[in-house]
Parts: structure tokens; sequence; C-alpha cells
């Protein structure tokens, strides 16, 4: 994938029907979805469980736009390449994950998969400093991670201004995780942010039985960001 500056709308399925995986990935991708957000949790990075590696590797053939792993998990280094060979497009692993998050982001380059690095809500932006040459995205994470549903914390706004000064000219992406919906994008947006992650307010009101209410809540977050954009341009 070369470097895309749109804005993009990543739904969690972590707010999918977790009886129909395939059939939500196909609905959400149908109604405009432009990346689909797998939460990977591990019951002690983050107080929840979900999916490991054959779980997502069984949603792959099912994605036919980008799989963006987001893991919630410590250690991560030995589950890298479980999960590279799963089939993520991107593997994103939190900076609070161990003492070696340089060592993390290599080992997720060697995969050959695009790297992401992730910040809690009470680590702040310096801390990435030094390893901005190693990534292809920052995830500022905007509630604390483990649930979907949970109110925006709007101190993450400014930190996104400042990972977007820290990254200068370099092609990098920055991406917010957490009660993003159509009322709080736009801050971010004008922060600098350019991906979005939303679960319950893209799955809200649909079903793969009735899908189209997807559509419009992808299409009103987008909107609502895509406004910001032209009000900075
Ligand atoms: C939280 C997850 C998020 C979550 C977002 O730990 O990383 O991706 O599903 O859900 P909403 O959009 O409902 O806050
Ligand atoms: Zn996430």
């Amino acid at each position: 994938m070369s470097f895309d500056r749109s804005i993009k709308i990543a739904p969690s399925i972590l707010s999918a029907d977790f009886a129909n995986f395939g059939e939500e990935i196909r609905a959400i991708e149908a109604q405009g979805a432009d990346w689909v957000h797998v939460d990977v949790m591990d019951g002690h990075f983050v107080p929840n469980l979900t999916f490991g590696p054959p779980a997502v590797k069984a949603f792959r053939p099912h994605v036919t736009t980008f799989m963006d792993v987001h893991l919630m998990i410590a250690p991560v280094d030995p589950y890298i390449e479980a999960y590279a060979e799963a089939g993520a497009d991107m593997i994103t692993a939190h900076w609070e994950a161990g003492p070696h998050p340089h060592r993390t982001l290599q080992a997720i380059k060697a995969t050959g998969k695009m790297a992401g690095i992730s910040l809690n809500p009470g680590t702040p932006a310096a801390v990435i400093s030094e390893l901005l040459d190693l990534v292809d995205m920052v995830l500022v994470m905007s509630v604390n991670p483990g649930f979907g549903g949970q109110k925006f914390i709007p101190t993450s706004v400014e930190k996104v201004r400042q990972v977007r000064e820290m990254i200068g000219d370099r092609e990098i992406m920055i991406q917010v995780d957490g009660g993003v919906d159509p009322n709080t994008v736009g801050p971010l947006v004008a922060a600098g942010a350019d991906c979005f992650v939303a679960g319950s307010a893209v799955f809200k009101g649909g079903s793969v039985d009735n899908p189209a209410p997807y559509g419009e809540n992808i299409r009103a977050i987008r909107a609502a960001a895509q406004g910001a954009l032209k009000d900075v341009a």
C-alpha cells in the first residue's frame, strides 16, 4: 500500500455479532468501510479476551480492504509472526507492552507487514520520538483499551497534535481509537489524525440482515471528518 493521506474509517469488529464475523465483515465493507480493525486482547495487558491467530486467519478471506490488527497483548514479541502469518496487513503493538518497543517494531517490519505503535491515554506522546523511523502509523488511544463503548477522553486531541508535530514530513498515519463518532472526529482531524477506528458508532442500529445503518453511520463519521479537513485546508 502506498502512502495515503485520505480519511480512513476502520470499523472495529469488537462491536460485531461474534457468531457471524464473515458476514459482518462483508457488510461493513459493502457499506463503505476503508479498513477492518481487529482488536486482539489477552486478559493480561487489558482486562478482556478476544482473538488468537487462528481466529484472525479465519477472518482474512472475508476482508477485501485492509486488515488492521491492534495487539493489546503483553508480551507481544512472541506472537508477531503468528499474526503476520494469519494475514494482517498492519500490526500495531502497544508502547507499554514491554521494555523494548524498538525491538518489537523491528520484528513487525521483519515480517514485511506495516507497523504501528499505540499509546495508552496515560502515556505521553514524547516516548515515541526514537521510534518514528520504524513506524507506518501511530495509534493514539482515546479510551483505556479493553472494551468498546467507552467515553472519549478529550485530552487525546492535544496528544494527536503533538504526535503530528513530531512526525513532521514523514509518511506516517495517525489513528485514533475509542469513542470516535461524528461529534468527536472533527477536532481529531483538525489536530492531524487521518484514520479512525469506530466500534459502537458504526455498528449501532444495524445488523447483517439490516446493514444500511452501518453505511449511514460510516458516512456520518466520514462527513464530519471531511468537513473538519476543509476547515483546516
Ligand atoms: C478498545 C478497542 C477499540 C474499541 C473501540 O480497547 O481498541 O477498537 O473497539 O470501540 P468504540 O468505538 O465503541 O469506542
Ligand atoms: Zn482497537
